[in-house]
């Protein structure tokens, strides 16, 4: 009897693992099969940080952002702002590898960011694991004199953010990651063979990040980079089947589409389109709009003064848009290089923080209604989730609201405000569509918050 049951158990394991173990293929067709691991899109909100050698000289401004220093000063046409700068400042043999050794965080406290960004609301955070200058924040051995363990900090600046962020809080880790390095002379190499060669992703970028995701499992992998080649030199269908098959992140690991030229918008995980990435209309496929608080830059960026940071209305607006159209908002800030997060973004990051405790249920977790925006009022985007419709109303109404999309049930549509107790009373506009909600005289005191307001509906004929 014991040899037919091995033989049938034999038969049984391979054809589960044959039916359960979707295996994908090192191909965009498969590749894009892949589900969306749905903690993400429930996520909604994530935080960005860039921070490198770029954040010692932190010089940027308007058409030159800081992340990009080297470049802006180094390439065949510089900025004429940045060249400048290092004239007047800086001794005339200076190199940009002489400010790695400034880049020493000594004021950094990852619990300390840890702490921001759980009050931020936010469910996720990306920090630049790698940038186009190429220095690692992790210690690594492709880029052996070149990253944050060997030169400047002598820390591992990824890996405690990583810890401290699992240790005290329950936001998920991602990692940014570029492709490409500009100055890199094995990548260049690589370049002026036509990309016919191969030596700079075989013998740097992938072993690199198959240490960042063994070492520090995060669970987004956001590339950047991707312009100068495609994504046949850069291995990236290989790497994403490794990633969805066999890495210590495959259920949950979540990536962007910057997978190659011309992928964006096309193949791989969530859309990210260009920077701040908008579409303003209902998305089918999940997108990321990845902003920063300010305008100019990602980077930290010394010269920026108050106009340069988004207001908090600014924010909440882009949030509003971002949500109602199926996008997550990744909002960057830039740390110093001595490890602060400097208290204008601190202070934004609070005040997002505060109006999520009130209106989070109109964001966390929900899906675009069956219009984005309403047509009568562009500034009032909707959201759904249960039967609920949540609209995000960006000024303050007044004594009376007017929306054309919500169609009402006398008696069983109930109309709220999060944050508020009560009810208010409507009509509906015309038989089948719009509503006007009447507005009771409040006080600054008696509003939920002070700077956009969610009005929900239940029972709505077109729920
Ligand atoms: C958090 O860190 C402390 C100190 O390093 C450690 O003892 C504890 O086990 C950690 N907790 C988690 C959940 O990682
Ligand atoms: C990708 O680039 C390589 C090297 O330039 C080229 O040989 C190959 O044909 C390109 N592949 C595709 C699919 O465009
Ligand atoms: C609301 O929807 C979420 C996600 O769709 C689901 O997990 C949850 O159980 C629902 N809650 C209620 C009260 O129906
Ligand atoms: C307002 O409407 C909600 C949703 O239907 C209901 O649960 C709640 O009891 C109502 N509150 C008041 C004060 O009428």
């Amino acid at each position: 009897m014991k040899t037919p049951f091995a033989v049938l158990n034999f038969f049984l394991v391979f054809y589960l693992s044959a039916v359960l173990c979707v295996s994908y293929q090192p191909t965009w067709e498969s590749l894009d099969k892949r589900p969306l691991p749905d903690w993400y899109d429930k996520a909604k909100i994530g935080i960005f940080m860039h921070w490198g050698v770029f954040s010692v000289p932190s010089y940027g401004h308007s058409g030159a952002a800081s992340e990009w220093f080297w470049h802006n000063w180094k390439r065949n046409k510089p900025d004429a702002g940045t060249v400048q700068f290092m004239k007047k400042n800086f001794r005339p043999d200076f190199q940009y590898t002489d400010f790695a050794p400034m880049f020493r965080a000594e004021l950094y406290d990852p619990y300390e960011w840890a702490e921001i960004i759980q009050n931020s609301g936010a469910k996720y955070v990306i920090l630049t694991s790698k940038h186009h200058e190429g220095y690692t924040l992790y210690p690594s051995k492709p880029s052996w004199n070149w990253n944050s363990m060997t030169v400047g900090s002598k820390r591992d600046l990824l890996g405690e953010l990583a810890h401290a962020i699992r240790n005290k809080t329950k936001v998920r880790f991602g990692a940014y990651h570029s492709l490409f390095e500009w100055f890199n002379p094995i990548f260049l190499q690589d370049q002026k063979n036509n990309f016919k060669t191969k030596t700079y992703v075989q013998e740097v970028l992938m072993p690199e990040i198959h240490d960042l995701i063994v070492n520090y499992k995060p669970e987004i992998l956001w590339a950047d980079g991707e312009w100068a080649a495609n994504d046949t030199y850069w291995q990236s269908k290989q790497l994403l089947a490794w990633l969805y098959n066999k890495s210590p992140v495959k259920n949950t690991i979540v990536t962007n589409d910057r997978w190659g030229k011309g992928d964006r918008n096309k193949h791989g995980g969530f859309f990210t389109g260009g920077d701040r990435y908008s579409p303003g209309t209902i998305q089918k496929h999940k997108f990321e709009n990845a902003m920063t608080i300010d305008r100019y830059s990602w980077g930290f960026s010394r010269p920026s003064n108050l106009n340069a940071y988004l207001t908090i209305e600014e924010l909440l607006s882009i949030l509003a848009k971002t949500i109602s159209c199926n996008g997550n908002l990744a909002i960057n800030i830039g740390p110093t290089h001595d490890g602060r997060i400097v208290p204008i973004f601190q202070e934004r990051l609070s005040q997002l923080g505060q109006w999520l405790k009130v209106n989070g249920d109109g964001i966390y977790e929900t899906r675009p209604w069956h219009v984005a925006k309403d047509s009568s009022n562009s500034n009032v985007w909707y959201t759904s989730k249960n039967g609920t419709v949540y609209a995000i109303v960006l000024k303050w109404p007044g004594s009376t609201l007017s929306l054309a999309e919500p169609m009402v049930q006398a008696k069983e549509t109930k109309i709220g405000l999060l944050g508020y107790k009560g009810n208010f009373s409507f009509k509906s506009q015309s038989k089948n569509k719009g509503v006007i909600i009447n507005i009771p005289p409040l006080t600054v005191a008696q509003l939920p918050c002070k700077w956009a307001w969610v009005f929900t509906f239940t029972n709505l004929k077109n729920k």
